[in-house]
């Protein structure tokens, strides 16, 4: 870092606008420019200008927003990634070796559980299912060459709270890594590093793009030999961000805070309405007092979020009914957009869970309340639900 980037203040709302985001030092945009571009030219063999030289290895726009993704969670690296899933992935290759063992969690995202039921198992790594939630299972599932404890807090579909310092201490006196998928929190509202995990990973698609218009991923560490593995992987397997769309995942970034203020206040509104519903058997946010995680995510993050779960008397049926019935939240995948979303996860987002451990439930709703009048998210919840 330079020395005028340390004096700058460091609190999180102004690392998120000029954390990496030095004007261009050619024409002063403020705005740091999309290199559209492949390659670049060299000044004689090896001699490169800025040191670029082909767009997979590094790009100008991809690196400020690496280093802005490692300024906004304290870590000294970030790393850009064509998704979520692919951030994962470079990870789990990167950290293990056939024989390992990994724990994931028992309501951790669809798409991760598939990625290590589907794929990573077929490379001969193990990994087994525990509640994370509670410590102790998560000890009794440790295995000698466990090593990565997997952890989504708050998690996806359910809204399960885990104890990201607890947790770390029990991977770490296993020899094992803990790694926070903090997809649901952003690091405005928790710092999974500074609580002691190893490895923060993101799925940029959601808040911190927050506008439904790019695919994306970042992982972010605070060990430099990792953050080397890491980048040498990134590189080697290529499933990189590109220039536009890290861009997009910058720009979402500059307003992270303003929006979390906004999706964590209308969220609390939408789950007070729920909890008073007659329709309305549970409702999942860790910002209700009655949530089993209330107290711990209290402790870990800043509010409880934009996301929230609940389950309606009449079954599938009637959840799938709710989800075909609201005309502002939007029924569609994803969350963590400036608009309202609302899904059936067990025929949705999370139907590749079907038959395992991970299976949700069938009348559970998920909704990613944005950012619109509370008032009238409110009004058309009510007329969805009847
Ligand atoms: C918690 C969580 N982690 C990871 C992912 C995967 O990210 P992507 O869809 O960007 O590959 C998702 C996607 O929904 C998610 O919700």
């Amino acid at each position: 870092m330079s020395d005028q980037r340390e004096e700058r203040p460091q609190h999180f709302e102004t690392l998120a606008i000029h954390a990496g985001q030095e004007p261009d030092q050619t024409t002063g945009a403020v705005a740091v420019p999309i290199y559209q571009v492949s390659t670049y030219k060299q000044d004689g063999v090896g001699g490169l200008r800025g040191g670029y030289e082909y767009s997979r290895s590094a790009n100008p726009t991809r690196t400020a927003l690496e280093e802005n993704l490692a300024a906004l969670d304290g870590g000294s690296r970030g790393l850009a990634f064509a998704s979520g899933l692919a951030a994962e992935d470079c990870l789990l290759r990167t950290l293990l070796t056939p024989g390992d063992h990994v724990v994931i969690p028992d309501d951790a995202y669809g798409g991760t559980f598939r990625l290590f039921a589907k794929v990573v198992e077929r490379w001969g790594v193990e990994w087994s299912v525990a509640d994370t939630s509670d410590p102790q299972a998560v000890r009794a599932a440790l295995r000698p060459r466990t090593k990565a404890i997997w952890v989504e807090t708050p998690s996806n579909p359910l809204l399960g709270i885990s104890d990201i310092a607890v947790l770390a201490g029990i991977a770490h006196e296993a020899g094992a890594r803990l790694v926070v998928d903090n997809t649901f929190a952003s690091p405005y509202l928790q710092q999974p590093l500074a609580l002691g995990a190893d490895v923060v990973v993101y799925s940029t698609t959601k808040y911190m793009g927050g506008h439904s218009d790019v695919v994306g991923g970042a992982l972010v560490v605070n060990d430099d030999t990792l953050g080397d593995e890491l980048a040498f992987h990134q590189n080697a397997m290529g499933a990189i961000a590109g220039p536009f769309d890290a861009w997009l995942v910058m720009r979402g970034i500059k307003t992270l805070a303003v929006r979390m203020d906004r999706h964590c206040a209308n969220a609390a509104r939408v789950a007070e309405l729920l909890v008073a519903h007659p329709k309305v058997t549970r409702v999942l946010y860790p910002g209700l007092p009655e949530h089993p995680g209330h107290e711990i995510a209290a402790k870990q993050m800043r509010s409880f979020g934009g996301m929230v779960s609940f389950q309606v008397a009449g079954g599938e049926q009637a959840a799938v009914d709710i989800c075909n019935r609201t005309e502002l939240f939007t029924l569609g995948e994803s969350l963590g957009g400036v608009e309202s979303l609302i899904e059936h996860p067990g025929r949705m987002t999370h139907a590749s869970a079907a038959g395992s451990a991970l299976e949700v439930p069938g009348d559970l709703v998920r909704l990613s309340v944005g950012i619109e009048s509370v008032d009238d998210l409110l009004a058309d919840l009510t007329r969805a639900l009847g």
